[in-house]
């Protein structure tokens, strides 16, 4: 089979290396013209761990291509992706949908009306209501062509997480296919086909299903990393250890042990905008979704709250250097979008003396950014932390996890470690002579 992926990003450059793998032809597309030269001269443009050895695999098979432009008709492709970014408006929780409604365009344009009809698949996040929107878009750009006869939609939402991207794509827990039209189903089955061998449910649902499963699939979970945030705060009311509690009701197979790690907020490309659409969704047909407005409003005092959480930790900030090792909203991804350290940070540097940052691959992406204009970079974690008041975890990378706490006590300014990920325990502080505070682990006094 052969594919069109449009969007070299996160999901469709590891969507279209794994494609590749199972062995379909796959050229990826991006209007970034840098982006298609890096990764015709093997340099890939992201972070994500092992898609360096995939691409380089399956470019040098010649089943995995790049190109700034569109093949210019469709006769020999069997689907074209689209899996161009869906970020928020800014300030707002409207979805921005030009880049899918362009790459539509671009699609329509090379359409030839005497070809098969293409198959078009929605890959990135999308709105209720954008896969029949994309067919208007189609229809009046392009008079000429007709649903079926010339083009059928399809709305296949992707689930992968940064970080473990190509493992989530190779073993999904289910895949999701919205489509309504019999050719469409028969490619979509015959592209997943080889995730048969694992029994992979493959789930057919109408359109809209389909569009909606994927806002409530990311909406249930960062409800659920909101629910233990705020368990974690009753913790240190009453002197309750988050973690055991998180035990414990994880350990009831209807709740589950995932996605109950207590920390500094959830972040990245996709909760923080997900969640504010699927309430902008609710508001267009008049059906709140009160929960999730919860969610969104707790997880933005959550990051404030880690700054008072700090404060009241080191005392008057205003003299004092902080060294805050992690910055990526989660670890093994350089992708700095939503993450809690672009609101931790620049309040940080308003308060205090200094902030020093050190995250082993996030600091290029972050270097751009406002947020971090009057930020100390370093160059490893002891150069990070060396002489300063207090060290923060933000980001649980494995390289903070295992630290030579007695060479931390001896490097840190004042032997005080703050954790927002609790990587660390109590005791292994306690025995290398450093206060340690962590997420709703023992009373915390207010
Ligand atoms: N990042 C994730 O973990 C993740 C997971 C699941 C779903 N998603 C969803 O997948 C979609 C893509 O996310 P991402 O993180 O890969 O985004 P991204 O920003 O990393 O990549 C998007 C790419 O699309 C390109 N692009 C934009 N408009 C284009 C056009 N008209 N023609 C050609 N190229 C174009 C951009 O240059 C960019 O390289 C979003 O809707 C997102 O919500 C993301």
């Amino acid at each position: 089979m052969n594919i069109v992926i449009i969007g070299a990003g996160y999901v469709g450059l590891v969507s279209g290396a794994c494609f590749s793998e199972f062995g379909f032809n796959v050229m990826c597309v991006d209007h970034n013209d840098n982006r298609i030269e890096d990764l015709n001269m093997g340099k890939i443009p992201i972070y994500e761990p092992g898609l360096d050895k995939l691409v380089e695999k399956n470019v040098l098979a010649k089943r995995l291509k790049f190109s700034v432009k569109l093949p210019e008709n469709f006769r020999n492709i069997d689907a074209v992706f689209i899996a161009v970014g869906t970020p928020s408006i800014l300030g707002k929780r409207k979805v921005e949908l030009s880049y899918v409604f362009d790459a539509v365009k671009d699609i329509a344009k090379n359409i030839n009306v005497d070809d098969n009809p293409i198959l078009i698949v929605t890959k990135s996040t999308v709105p209720v209501g954008t896969s029949r929107k994309i067919e208007e878009v189609i229809q009046d750009f392009r008079p000429d062509l007709k649903p079926v006869k010339n083009f059928n939609i399809a709305s296949n939402p992707e689930f992968l997480r940064e970080g473990s991207a190509i493992e989530d794509f190779m073993r999904p827990d289910r895949v999701i296919c919205g489509t309504e039209s019999d050719s469409a189903r028969t490619i979509l089955q015959e592209l997943y086909r080889p995730l048969n061998l694992r029994e992979t449910p493959i789930i057919f649902t109408s359109i809209e299903t389909a569009e909606l499963i994927k806002y409530a699939s990311n909406s249930f979970l960062a409800t659920k990393i909101t629910f233990i945030n705020e368990i974690a705060d009753i913790c240190e009311k009453i002197g309750a250890d988050v973690q055991q509690v998180a035990k414990g009701i994880g350990l009831d197979k209807r709740i589950g042990l995932k996605y109950l790690h207590p920390g500094p907020g959830f972040g990245g490309s996709c909760f923080p905008k997900d969640t504010r659409a699927l309430v902008e969704i609710g508001k267009q047909i008049k059906t709140r979704i009160r929960i999730v407005e919860s969610v969104i409003l707790s997880n933005e005092e959550r990051k404030l709250n880690m700054v008072k959480k700090i404060q009241k930790s080191v005392g008057d900030l205003s003299k004092k250097n902080i060294a805050i090792l992690g910055i990526t909203f989660k670890p093994n991804t350089d992708d700095m979008r939503d993450s809690p350290s672009l609101v931790i940070v620049p309040e940080l540097v308003r308060l205090c003396n200094n902030v020093k940052i050190y995250d082993p691959v996030g600091m290029e992406n972050a270097r751009k950014m406002e947020q971090f204009k009057n930020v100390s970079w370093c160059t490893d974690t002891f150069a990070c932390i060396r002489g300063t008041d207090a060290m923060v975890i933000i980001t649980e990378w494995n390289e903070f996890r295992a630290l030579d706490l007695n060479k931390v006590k001896s490097v840190l300014k004042n032997p005080l470690v703050i954790d927002l990920r609790n990587i660390y325990r109590e005791e292994q502080m306690k025995s290398a002579g450093i206060r340690y505070i962590s997420i709703g682990r023992g009373k915390i006094e207010s």
